[in-house]
């Protein structure tokens, strides 16, 4: 995964690149480091986070550079320590390279290169890269930009590289394949890093590269060159991104920070969507393909994570609704199988970052079937709703804490969206109906402020009850199946407690032999269409002396009877009730994390996107 950031101009770019690191940790934390042309090319590199470099290099005096390049890295080859650390230097040591993504074929290019004489300090396949661009610029006896775009047609596999050189201090060298990459566009000054985080304090102004190109950024000029060698004209763009978006705000981390943002992303998802009427809804990415997806025969889901849980949502919505069949797939297992795509199906791609690697494959696969694809992601510009025919974006805002949030309840609320729309023009749903639906869908960012006035105190107190404990189980029905399922992946992920969702009735038929007095139950039981059947499922859990804590719709006692702590969400449509069910799930998830004393922004083993296959 890793975060990569580069800078030239009149700044200094050890401080440039530090703060742009740290922005950009969230995509990996294994170690960091930095090559600076201070006197000579020096990198410093260290195991660990980006604050334990700075802490490494306060007493250096001699940081001093106006370029440089920085990495975060999330280890793909080679066990993270201080040599595999980036940059990585040529055998030379006249240049340095920052890579994010994998090379695949590197054994045999690092074999080739043995043979040719080079040694190789690290394990990583990102030293063959910058060992490779050495030998063909010496080889060829040309340029660095033509020797990294030489070097392109024989690496396969994926990368967004940076290189710098001892031989031009104005001098930067990048090219793109499959991992993202941003140049900033200053004055008398750039940027390049993995998104624009660590660019939008400085310029608004950015380049989205695209895939096989190179871009050299020299004696304050900027060139853009597919690896064909076609110039492209730079397209700038100014990014619709505030630095209060990507700061902490007074929480304490992202992760809260983004639970309490949801009244105000959610309000931005449906904002010139819905009209002040409540009775017209239009999402601009579909009107061209409307009748496409009145025709679908079928509609194929892909997703990783969290996205897979909100296209799981959104098969109970799309069959309601617009009655079409659809298929949910995680986007790792669809793209390593021979699926079944027809001309007539659409598939969606959900996706937070628009950068997850199997989701991305996916879609190309898809495409070469002939599907038309919509996207269904937050990070704009981002790799997927380039890639994509179509799509909408939740605009939840940056999302910066690895446990997905506010982005789940943006993409339920715009799959909800989509699912109406298409229903209203298939006429299969009457437009009464249709009109209830997004009166209801209008009241869930009032109904989501109130969830968090009222139950996060609650809900870290129960939080604390069961903090030790070593497994949980959540379970749900119909539309509260998958919040089971993102419940307990919320936990898993930031607390490493085990846990498991499931649906309430199939517990029956094996998890349900966990049950004993240690044993913390999650249930999700507003009151829907399995009320009934799911008060049966709680008396199975009570009858076996299951801890109970349930989240139902205020006012229900039956419920807060059998169980040993109720949450109370508002009433709403069975349809939307995910997006208020889920937010007391991911307090519990923050307050055991928090209580454990995990690193609940940046938990252990994972990055935010997972941009490597
Ligand atoms: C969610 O909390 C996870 N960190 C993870 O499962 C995530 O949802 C998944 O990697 C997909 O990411 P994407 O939405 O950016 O494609
Ligand atoms: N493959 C490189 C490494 O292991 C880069 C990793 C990445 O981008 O995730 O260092």
């Amino acid at each position: 995964m890793c975060g990569i950031v580069a800078y030239v101009g009149h700044r200094q770019a050890y401080q440039v690149i530090i703060n742009g690191l740290k922005r950009l940790e969230y995509r990996g934390y294994d170690s960091a480091g930095i090559a600076l042309l201070n006197g000579g090319l020096n990198v410093y590199k260290k195991k660990g986070k980006v604050a334990d470099l700075e802490a490494s290099l306060k007493n250096e005096g001699h940081l001093n550079s106006h370029i440089g390049i920085g990495h975060t890295r999330w280890a793909t080859h080679g066990e993270p320590n201080d040599t595999n650390a980036h940059p990585h230097y040529s055998a030379n040591k006249n240049m340095a390279i920052i890579h994010n993504g994998i090379i695949e074929n590197y054994a045999s290019l690092k074999q080739d290169l043995i043979s040719k004489g080079h040694t190789f300090q690290s394990e990583t396949d990102s030293e063959v890269f910058i060992h490779l661009i050495e030998h063909i610029k010496d080889y060829e006896k040309c340029s660095l930009d033509e020797a990294v775009r030489l070097a392109m047609t024989q690496v396969v596999g994926a990368y967004a590289i940076v290189v710098i050189s001892k031989e031009d201090s104005t001098q930067l060298v990048a090219a793109r394949k499959g991992s993202p990459l941003v140049v900033g566009v200053g004055e008398g000054e750039y940027f390049l890093a993995s998104d624009a985080t660590p660019i939008v304090e400085y310029t608004k102004k950015v380049v989205y590269l695209n895939d096989h190109e190179v871009v050299v950024i020299r004696g304050g000029e900027l060139h853009i060159r597919t690896v064909e060698d076609l110039p492209i004209t730079p397209y700038i763009q100014t990014l619709d991104m505030e630095l209060t978006q990507i700061e902490k705000g007074g929480y304490k981390h992202f992760m809260l920070k983004e639970i309490f943002e949801q009244p105000k992303s959610l309000r931005d998802s449906m904002r010139g969507r819905i009209n002040a009427d409540k009775n017209h809804l239009v999402l601009g990415g579909l009107i061209e393909y409307q009748q496409r997806l009145m025709n679908a025969q079928r509609i194929v889901i892909v997703g990783c994570g969290t996205s897979w849980h909100a296209g799981l949502v959104a098969e109970y919505l799309f069959e309601e609704f617009a009655r079409i069949p659809v298929e949910v797939e995680y986007a790792s297992e669809f793209r390593y199988r021979n699926p079944v795509i027809n001309e007539n199906d659409i598939v969606i791609a959900i996706s937070q970052s628009g950068e997850t690697a199997d989701t991305l494959a996916a879609i190309e696969l898809a495409k070469s079937k002939g599907a038309i694809i919509f996207g269904v992601c937050n990070v704009v510009g981002s790799s997927i709703p380039r890639a994509t025919h179509s799509g909408a974006y939740i605009h939840a805002g940056p999302e910066i804490g690895v446990a997905s949030t506010k982005a789940f309840t943006g993409q339920v609320t715009v799959l909800a969206m989509m699912a109406l729309i298409i229903g209203r023009a298939k006429g299969t749903i009457t437009e009464s109906k249709f009109q209830e639906m997004i009166t209801e869908l209008s009241s869930i960012p009032d109904k989501v402020e109130h969830i968090l006035k009222t139950t996060d105190e609650q809900v870290r107190y129960i939080a604390e009850e069961f903090k030790d404990a070593k497994n949980f189980l959540y379970l749900g029905r119909g539309y509260n199946f998958p919040v089971a399922l993102e419940g307990a992946l919320k936990l898993k992920e930031i607390s490493y407690i085990h846990a498991e969702g499931y649906p309430a009735a199939e517990m029956k038929h094996g998890p349900i032999a966990l049950i004993d007095e240690q044993m913390p139950v999650v249930f999700i039981a507003p009151k829907d269409s399995s009320y009934e059947k799911i008060v049966s499922n709680i008396q199975e859990i009570k009858a076996r002396k299951g801890r109970i804590i349930a989240v139902v719709t205020e006012g229900d006692t039956e419920i807060s009877r059998l169980s040993e702590f109720t949450i109370n969400v508002p009433q709403i449509h069975e349809a939307f009730s995910p997006i208020l069910t889920v937010v007391p799930l991911q307090l519990l998830s923050y307050h055991v994390a928090v209580s454990l004393g995990k690193d609940v922004d940046q938990p252990r083993n994972l990055a935010k996107a997972v941009t490597v296959e």
